[in-house]
């Protein structure tokens, strides 16, 4: 059967959709290589914010007057769109968390803290984003488990033939990983992860918050049980993202956050908690901002996910074939058709932080550091790396401009 391609995105149409690109950035039209960072908001966004403060905004789950009973079901449609986003079981499946990271650290103190002991392993691998190893670090060190790394191959991608090994070394607990890394673009084999957690008997916690903006998810299929990620990341406003998880832990796990709203009953003596995923939703939300989540998610499914995966593809493979022509250039991560919209290289003998100022200088924005993952830029023995990083609104041109700029950081620091 043959194999259909999506539809072919049209950057350059889509582009307008982002006021951002209407400026310059001294003197030059922008090209924004950094949306592994955070994306850039299109007029759909920003207009779907707006009309909601000016119409609708007022608390939710608490007036029985008009406006609040408006703001409580645009909140909640909002996570019923981010549900069927992730094909979700059930909308009550998501809790609006402030990002990926609080979702992470949710699922690491409410289940992490009270399931871990002495001779339990938690897995995470070598790729981790900090949010996604640091909880887990702190959550062994608390409970006396062992944090245990899948290491990765020259190509950057996991070296599964561990697994093995790890298994007799104690009881899997916990296995953590992303689905995308933000450092090298790996795309990670979390169906076969899952399979082998759950042999383990243990929870597969999948960090989403490079996959879900660029590629389709589904949760079910995936065979997780966790699945984090953020607006941010995907046209979406900042300081709110998704947890989703499965509805059985996530009923029997303990609160994370205590206050209002997540309580059903409190009296002097004793509290009982509401149901998932109130419970785990205490104080205000960020209600205007779950709103734009789901415009959010309304834009990037009118684009549709498929396009955008295979338009980062063509992006990442045009980017390693331009960027390989480049004397001293050093390239990490696996070849282009085994990974997401992210290229992480380096100059020999130039600064990171160096060649992204001479970028800027060209109205040219990537990212110089250690893209919050210390232990693998140990592993890759550098202190940091160039990333560019692509979104559904990038164009070839861009990494055309991003190639004469590291041409001209090389003739300014030779
Ligand atoms: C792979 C990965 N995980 C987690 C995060 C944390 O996301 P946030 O800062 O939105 O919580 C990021 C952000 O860069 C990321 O790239």
């Amino acid at each position: 059967m043959a194999v259909s391609s999506p539809p072919k995105l049209d950057a350059p149409k889509l582009r307008a959709d982002f006021p951002i690109f209407e400026q310059k950035i001294h003197g030059k039209p922008l090209a924004y290589l950094d949306s592994a960072v955070s994306t850039h908001k299109p007029r759909q966004v920003l207009e779907k914010l707006r009309v909601f403060y000016e119409t609708s905004y007022a608390n939710v789950h608490r007036g029985v007057y008009t406006l609040s009973e408006r703001s409580t079901a645009e909140y909640e449609g909002a996570r019923q769109k981010v549900a069927q986003f992730v094909n979700a079981a059930s909308p009550s499946e998501i809790v609006f968390v402030r990002g990926a990271t609080e979702g992470l650290n949710l699922v690491a103190y409410a289940w992490g803290l009270v399931k871990l002991e002495p001779g339990d392993l938690v897995v995470v691998t070598e790729l981790e984003h900090h949010s996604n190893f640091v909880p887990w670090q702190y959550m062994a060190k608390r409970t006396g488990a062992t944090l245990r790394m899948i290491s990765l191959n020259e190509n950057g991608e996991l070296d599964l033939s561990e697994l093995d090994a790890i298994a007799g070394e104690g009881k899997v607990k916990v296995v953590a990983n992303n689905l995308v890394s933000n450092a090298l673009g790996t795309i990670n084999p979390i169906e076969k992860l899952s399979a082998w957690a759950h042999d383990q008997g243990a929870i597969m916690v999948v960090d989403g918050a490079q996959a879900a903006p660029h590629k389709s998810v589904d949760v079910q299929a995936l065979g997780c049980d966790f699945f984090a990620f953020s607006a941010h990341k995907m046209c979406g406003p900042t300081s709110v993202g998704a947890l989703w998880g499965r509805l059985e832990l996530l009923d029997a796990m303990e609160p994370f956050n205590l206050g209002g709203h997540m309580i059903r009953k409190v009296t002097f003596e004793e509290t009982t908690y509401g149901e998932v995923p109130a419970k785990f939703e205490a104080g205000t939300q960020p209600i205007a901002e779950a709103v734009g989540f789901g415009a959010a998610v309304d834009y990037v499914t009118d684009v549709g996910l498929d396009s955008i995966e295979q338009h980062e593809h063509e992006l990442a493979a045009y980017a390693l074939e331009r960027l390989a022509e480049i004397p001293g250039i050093k390239l990490y991560g696996p070849p282009a058709d085994r990974r997401a919209g992210i290229v992480s290289f380096n100059l020999t003998d130039i600064h990171p932080h160096d060649v992204a100022q001479v970028l800027d200088m060209e109205g040219v924005a990537i990212r110089a550091g250690h893209h919050c993952c210390q232990p693998l830029m140990q592993k890759l023995g550098v202190a940091a790396t160039n990333r560019a990083s692509f979104y559904l609104y990038t164009v070839p041109d861009e990494i055309d401009r991003l190639v004469s700029g590291l041409h001209k950081a090389q003739k300014i620091f030779s």
